[in-house]
């Protein structure tokens, strides 16, 4: 095990009654609000007006940002952290999912910084300073709400990046269950296949690391293929939406992977890349992909993790042959995203060719950095690929 810091700051309120907080949390940090948002979800649900009273309530000047993508845009990006400088801008009131989050976080730091925002992903500048950044969430998925990444868009180049700074970890994160029963049947499937695979990405790595965590992990995996069909069928089942919601913060807060150093991560930049040339939904991508990466590298070497994964996580009889136990886990898996999640299966009924693959399997295979679960040579991401046409 490794030695580890301790250090997830993040202030939580956690259920239905808690938002009359909102106004006395964003005044800790000044009096100028910008608050961001997506769609337009949160008009629908009401839950914009109910954000906007407690601002007023608490006498703050207000600004807004609407129209934040899925899959976020470096222009939304440019455009807040714009409207934080004309404005001078005190605090960032992130108001929606993992989009509006991300985007919320670089416009944070883009506040401070005089160049195109799309240098923190693209060139890797540093991020020492930003706003500090409220949340209030209505999709439980990326974690974004009680972690230090994000992930945007740039369209004209087909590069959808990751980026993460301690500095960019919100500050205030209202968790509310209740905001999530609007979501959709699918939003709500793509969501928890997120939530699964950041476990996932980090149950399969090279460190040992300790029971605890790996305990958690199991236990986390486990509540989210119980919760999630339960939300998907009954979409106002407030135990299921609360387990989703604290199991999608825990999922990526750094907790699990606490001993584990910088685990590199393979499903999450194979789905980048397919988000980066066809904008569809993160948590589907995963669900296509990561079966696939399984298959791929199964082997003698990986097995005994595998073997793990089906007695612990799906309770499959250990009496049976290792091999038998792991390809009959990676089976409920495939099971779980495409039967209880009713998600699709495969990239050709998304409209996907093999036409970009190659570029894609080269930017995956470029990777340097810590050694992931296994290496994935260009040819390796390239068959991944072509499995889930
Ligand atoms: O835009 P609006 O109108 O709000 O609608 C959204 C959007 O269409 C809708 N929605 C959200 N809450 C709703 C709702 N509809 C009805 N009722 C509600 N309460 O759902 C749609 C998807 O929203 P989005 O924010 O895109 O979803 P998600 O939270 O899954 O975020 C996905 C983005 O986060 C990135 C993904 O790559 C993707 O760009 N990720 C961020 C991570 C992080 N920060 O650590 C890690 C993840 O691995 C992931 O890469
Ligand atoms: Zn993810």
């Amino acid at each position: 095990m490794r030695d580890f810091i301790y250090n997830i700051p993040t202030k939580v309120y956690f259920g239905k009654d808690q938002l009359h907080h909102l106004g006395e949390e964003l005044k800790r940090f000044g009096k100028r609000v910008l608050l961001t948002y997506g769609g337009g979800s949160i008009k629908r649900t009401g839950l914009y007006d109910r954000v906007v009273n407690e601002i007023n309530k608490a006498g703050l000047e207000l600004y807004e940002l609407s129209g934040i993508e899925p899959n976020p845009r470096v222009s939304s990006v440019n455009a807040g952290a714009a409207l934080c400088k004309e404005h001078d801008i005190d605090v960032i009131l992130a108001v929606g999912g993992g989009s509006v989050i991300d985007a919320s976080k670089f416009m944070a730091a883009g506040r401070f910084y005089d160049g195109d925002c799309w240098d923190f992903h693209g060139k890797k500048v540093p991020i020492e300073k930003a706003l500090p950044l409220v949340t209030v969430l209505t999709i439980s998925a990326t974690g974004s709400e009680m972690d230090t990444g994000g992930v945007i868009t740039n369209p004209e180049t087909h590069q959808k990046l990751g980026r993460a700074a301690d500095i960019l970890r919100p500050a205030v994160s209202f968790l509310d269950p209740t905001n999530t029963y609007t979501v959709s049947r699918y939003q709500t499937a793509c969501g928890s296949a997120d939530i699964l695979s950041h476990i996932m990405e980090t149950y399969f790595s090279r460190e040992k690391g300790m029971y605890l965590t790996d305990t958690a992990m199991v236990g986390l995996m486990k509540t989210v293929i119980k919760f999630a069909p339960i939300a998907c069928e009954e979409p106002e089942n407030y135990d299921a939406r609360s387990n989703l919601m604290w199991a999608s913060s825990w999922g990526i807060n750094g907790f699990i992977r606490i001993d584990k150093g910088p685990n590199p991560w393979i499903c999450h930049p194979i789905e980048h890349e397919l988000s980066a040339f066809y904008d569809i939904t993160h948590g589907l991508g995963l669900a296509i992909v990561t079966p696939r990466w399984m298959r791929h590298v199964l082997s003698e070497e990986t097995l005994d993790r595998f073997v793990e994964f089906g007695i612990e996580v799906w309770e499959i009889d250990y009496n049976l042959p290792k091999m038998e136990i792991a390809l009959e886990a990676i089976r409920c898996l495939e099971d779980f995203f495409y039967k209880d999640l009713g998600l699709t299966s495969n990239l050709t009924d998304l409209g996907i060719t093999d036409e970009y693959f190659d570029i894609m399997a080269e930017r995956v295979s470029n990777y340097s950095g810590e050694p992931r679960y296994t290496d994935l040579s260009k040819q390796d991401v390239l068959d991944i690929l072509n499995a889930c046409l």
